[in-house]
């Protein structure tokens, strides 16, 4: 880590906007000074100003009860009307929302009305099914446009939807089920995904099989199935239900409801530093107001000539805030893509951006990363010119990638916003306005307006700049989260605890502030990895690997990757009949395969080394740092705090 903060804090490169583009930019320097002048009357003007209230609030933030916040709580708004129906009735029902664009080169244009009209007849059907405010559904959709319909759908009757990452397996989406206690399920016969039908229907099957005896209730009536990959599916009569048969025929009559500010949208579950997932909840009018704000002028919209195109998919949170509520609210046209980068050709995305003239391009440092090692030939083949401006999310962007990116992609003079946020911030929270800040590669730079962050030592206390130490948020936020499902308790000692004397919200990452004051983002603090910016648990690792009856004992670790900023390592004890019984190649491959099975394929360890013992200290702590040396192939670091100190030689010797 030492040796990446020195070639950082090396980087002096600045890149002022093109002043054609902050001639344009929506986001200006104002918008800082209205709101330092006054934080929260800042966000009441924003939450006035960008929102349909079907009642207006009259008080803005409560936070007589912290770490537990109200923003805007006796207003009334119903979110999926201002993603919709407002447009329509401004006038703007034949413009596209959604350019999707299927992976096996289907394409659909979506205009504003036509997607109002869908969103209604979905929520008819629901509300026939008895779903109603406050009951839960799942999504476990692939990009296609009825999961944007689905999750309004759902948040115009009121209810909560959960969206499961469709790569994840049949026991992620249990447990997700189960946790939230879902009433239906919205899936699909399958999807499309590196060049054949990849199916899911299965899984929510095997989701929904047989509880008897596992104590967990049934919860689920229906299943709403859409037909997409045309593959074959079992069927429950009785259970499950065809969207082409239900959805076509339903009214597209419904008025949309009031609903309190803080009545929640929807629930969305990420990796801790515990096995379980923490089904992080977030509410409606102060996250609609982040998401369509930070959206608006972080990412420039321009609604009338824009075309936006985040490729998150929707199981994440930059699928939540960019894909589905921030460009929708914004009024936007946007690009939907269903399947992989480089399927069938690896210059699938920028064949996309130049078929649809993409304008606003928001993606993955990964992403970023994987393009520069097939070459810029690949982009260069296609017309990028429409592109004006780039972002980055989900990791940190390391100098070199962003000078390519700026160059190969953005011609050498769109702006970059690298935009530094989490699940449980809900929007963005650092990041430069676009219009506005001299960028400087691999910094996110600063808070936006309204947002008040620091970076603290152990005790709280700022460190000023040009130190390190820990990132936090000293004041709330409108799209904060509002707790976890059912666990409040594990809402405060997660965020809250470690800064309770001053009301800190604890992110779990590492930063420095420059000699300017300038944000950069070293990484988690936490056994939390980051794996092409999708975020896993160590413990949840370790947890499904010791669940494999060969293996005694686990530990994880995230190793630094040059393609996928982290990969999981993983150490493994095997009891001893199995490495009596198998090989040891054999061993690992199984151990791989099964945690994909076990949690999904962006789980699956790149390496996996047995060994005979794990460093641990006399307490019986697994020394992670010590195995991460290992894995990147490193002189390892200080072992004295071992009970043993001769075991990590041991292990080094194996792993060699
Ligand atoms: C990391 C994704 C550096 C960080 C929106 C955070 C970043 C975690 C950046 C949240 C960035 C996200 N620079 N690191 N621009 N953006 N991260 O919940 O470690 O999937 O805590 O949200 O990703 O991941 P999550």
């Amino acid at each position: 880590m030492s040796s990446q903060i020195d070639h950082l804090l090396t980087e002096t490169r600045r890149f002022a906007p093109p002043s054609s583009f902050a001639a344009a930019a929506v986001g200006t320097a104002e918008l800082y000074e209205r709101a330092a002048a006054d934080r929260v009357g800042f966000w009441s003007d924003q939450a006035r100003e960008l929102l349909h209230w079907h009642t207006p609030f009259t008080e803005t933030l409560d936070w007589s009860n912290p770490p537990f916040a109200k923003w805007f709580a006796d207003g009334e708004l119903n979110v999926a009307y201002n993603c919709l129906d407002r447009h329509v009735e401004a006038g703007a029902g034949d413009r596209v929302a959604l350019l999707w664009e299927g992976e096996n080169g289907d394409e659909r244009r979506i205009t504003y009305a036509e997607l109002t009209a869908e969103v209604k007849r979905v929520a008819n059907v629901l509300e026939g099914l008895g779903v109603g405010q406050g009951d839960r559904v799942a999504i476990y959709l692939p990009m296609i446009p009825e999961a944007i319909a689905s999750m309004l759908a759902i948040a115009r009757i009121g209810a909560i939807h959960s969206v499961v990452f469709g790569g994840f397996s049949a026991d992620s989406l249990r447990s997700r089920i189960d946790d939230a206690g879902a009433k239906v399920v919205i899936t699909a016969d399958g999807g499309y995904r590196k060049g054949k039908v990849s199916s899911l229907k299965p899984a929510v099957d095997q989701a929904l099989a047989d509880r008897n005896g596992s104590g967990v209730q049934d919860t689920v009536d229906h299943v709403l199935v859409v037909r997409r990959g045309g593959n074959d599916v079992a069927w429950t009569e009785g259970r499950d239900l065809w969207w082409h048969d239900v959805v076509p025929a339903a009214s597209d009559h419904h008025e949309a409801q009031a609903f309190p500010a803080e009545n929640p949208l929807f629930i969305l579950y990420t990796s801790g530093t515990t096995g379980k997932p923490k089904g992080i909840m977030h509410t409606s009018g102060g996250y609609l107001t982040q998401a369509m704000f930070t959206n608006k002028v972080v990412h420039d919209i321009h609604p009338e000539t824009d075309v936006f195109w985040c490729t998150a998919d929707i199981g994440w949170i930059t699928g939540h805030s960019y894909v589905t509520y921030g460009p929708l609210a914004n009024g936007a046209t946007q690009v939907l893509y269903e399947g992989t980068p480089d399927t069938p050709h690896p210059g699938r995305w920028w064949e996309i951006i130049q078929k649809y003239g993409v304008s606003i391009f928001y993606t993955a440092p990964t992403a970023i990363r994987s393009f520069m090692k097939l070459g810029r030939e690949i982009p260069q083949k296609f017309d990028l010119s429409s592109i004006r401006l780039l972002g980055s999310v989900g990791e940190p962007i390391n100098p070199e990638a962003w000078m390519w990116y700026r160059k190969v992609i953005g011609g050498k003079a769109a702006p970059i916003v690298d935009t530094w946020w989490q699940t449980e911030t809900g929007a963005i929270m650092i990041s430069a306005l676009p219009g506005v800040t001299e960028t400087k590669p691999g910094s996110a730079q600063v808070a936006i307006p309204g947002v008040s962050i620091e970076v603290v030592d152990d005790d709280g206390v700022h460190v000023g700049n040009g130190n390190g130490g820990l990132l936090v948020v000293t004041e709330p936020w409108p799209s904060m989260l509002r707790g976890i499902w059912g666990d409040p308790d594990r809402f405060v000692e997660t965020y809250w605890e470690k800064f309770s004397a001053q009301n800190y919200y604890f992110a779990g990452d590492g930063a420095r502030l420059d000699d300017d004051g300038d944000v950069w983002l070293l990484g988690r603090v936490d056994d939390v990895m980051n794996v092409s910016g999708h975020r896993l648990s160590t413990a949840e690792i370790e947890s499904a690997l010791v669940g494999n009856e060969a293996v005694a004992e686990a530990a994880v670790v995230g190793a630094s990757d040059e393609t996928t900023g982290q990969a999981v390592a993983a150490f493994v004890i095997i009891k001893q009949s199995y490495l009596a019984a198998h090989s040891p190649d054999g061993l690992a491959q199984s151990l791989r395969a099964w945690v994909g099975e076990q949690i999904g394929p962006i789980a699956r360890p790149r390496d996996v080394y047995i060994v005979e013992e794990l460093p641990k200290t006399r307490s019986g702590k697994i020394m992670r740092r010590l195995l991460r040396d290992v894995a990147e192939g490193r002189e390892v670091g200080d072992t004295t705090t071992l009970a043993d100190t001769a075991v990590m030689s041991v292990i080094s010797a194996q792993v060699r």
